[in-house]
């Protein structure tokens, strides 16, 4: 498929805010039918869920970069640790021919690092952040204030309409990154599936950087998503604001509370929404009146924890050759970048 038709087909429009900064956004009549649908699925199951892609209106991903700078929250600095270090370790697999792509970019605050680096290969720097938060606009309106040389397409998408995206656009070499552990988002089996959709969007010399959060202590777990200062509640809690404020529905917040645990079982933090009491919310833009039986659990979010031995399996069972796997010195995060298995 070509660019011209993948615009199309997402009916996407393009802004273009300077000759170093366009993006492209899809109308807002298809991101709220998408809403809408995914929502009148999710709530009818028997275990009632909402996407955690909806976490990020503007307030999620405000709340989002707060939970970045809790004590708890070690998953943050623990990879910006590991990325501090990379340096000429990453230059030595790149060229000055890289263009770097990042899935779910948000504040762009960990990509400076990798500028940072391809600044010292590159004197034109191509960026292609995707995030389906409009905090796009503003992160890359800072970047563009703060690096003369940096040129940037954004595309306001989920991840796989901004691969799709970026596939079809040339043949200059990108460097894809997935950080913050945002794959740990992905189930098993869906997860390979998206890795697959990576491979395949790459071309052969390309590389894929991303960042995945390792199996440890279940307290110091638990913690990072039941901070002492309830922003990661919040966060959670936001999701029902935002059903209010785009789909008029009639969530009262204070009925709801957040829970998280680690399910040791399947290695992953899940997140739900728990009902307070037995209640009824209409979702009014979506026909839906939900019904809500006290301590009913909503789930929002799994967020899994992996063993080297899984990295492994799940890159070579998805068309992966690792180069390298980088940890911290605690051994609580790993970085691993992969070429495409030739
Ligand atoms: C956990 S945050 C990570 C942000 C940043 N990469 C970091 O490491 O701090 C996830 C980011 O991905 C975006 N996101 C979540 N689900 C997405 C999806 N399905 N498609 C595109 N972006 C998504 C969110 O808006 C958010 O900015």
């Amino acid at each position: 498929m070509s660019l011209k038709s993948i615009q199309k087909e997402r009916e996407y429009t393009k802004f273009v805010v300077d000759e170093r900064l366009c993006y492209y956004e899809p109308s807002k009549n298809k991101t709220e039918k998408t809403f809408v649908e995914e929502l009148s699925s999710s709530l009818n199951q028997k275990q009632k869920s909402i996407h955690p892609k909806f976490f990020y209106d503007k307030s999620g991903s405000e709340l989002f970069e707060k939970i970045c700078k809790l004590p708890e929250y070690y998953l943050t600095r623990t990879e910006i640790s590991i990325l501090r270090k990379l340096d000429d370790k990453l230059s030595a697999y790149m060229d000055e021919e890289f263009r770097l792509v990042e899935l779910g970019s948000g504040s762009s605050y960990k990509t400076r690092i990798l500028i940072s680096i391809f600044e010292k290969l590159q004197k034109r720097i191509e960026y292609f952040p995707i995030d389906i938060s409009k905090i796009l606009k503003e992160s890359t309106t800072t970047l563009l204030d703060d690096y003369e040389n940096l040129h940037m397409t954004g595309i306001i998408d989920n991840y796989e309409s901004g691969l799709e995206f970026v596939k079809n656009y040339d043949d200059k070499k990108n460097l894809i990154v997935f950080l913050g552990s945002s794959f740990g988002n992905f189930d098993y089996e869906p997860g390979l599936r998206f890795l697959h959709k990576i491979n395949s969007s790459m071309k052969d010399g390309d590389l894929f950087l991303i960042g995945l959060d390792l199996v440890k202590d279940t307290n110091i777990l638990e913690q990072a998503y039941n901070d002492s200062q309830n922003i990661t509640a919040q966060f959670n809690l936001n999701v029902l604001s935002r059903i209010n404020s785009e789909l008029d529905s009639d969530f009262n917040v204070d009925k709801f509370a957040h829970y998280a645990t680690f399910n040791d079982s399947k290695n992953r933090i899940e997140i739900y929404i728990r009902s307070l009491e037995n209640q009824i919310v209409n979702i009014t833009k979506a026909g839906i009146m939900l019904e809500m039986k006290k301590g009913e659990l909503i789930h929002t979010e799994n967020s899994y924890k992996y063993t080297i031995p899984k990295i492994e399996e799940m890159f070579s069972n998805t068309g992966f050759r690792i180069n390298e796997l980088w940890f911290d010195d605690k051994q609580y995060f790993c970085l691993a970048l992969l070429s495409k298995n030739g």
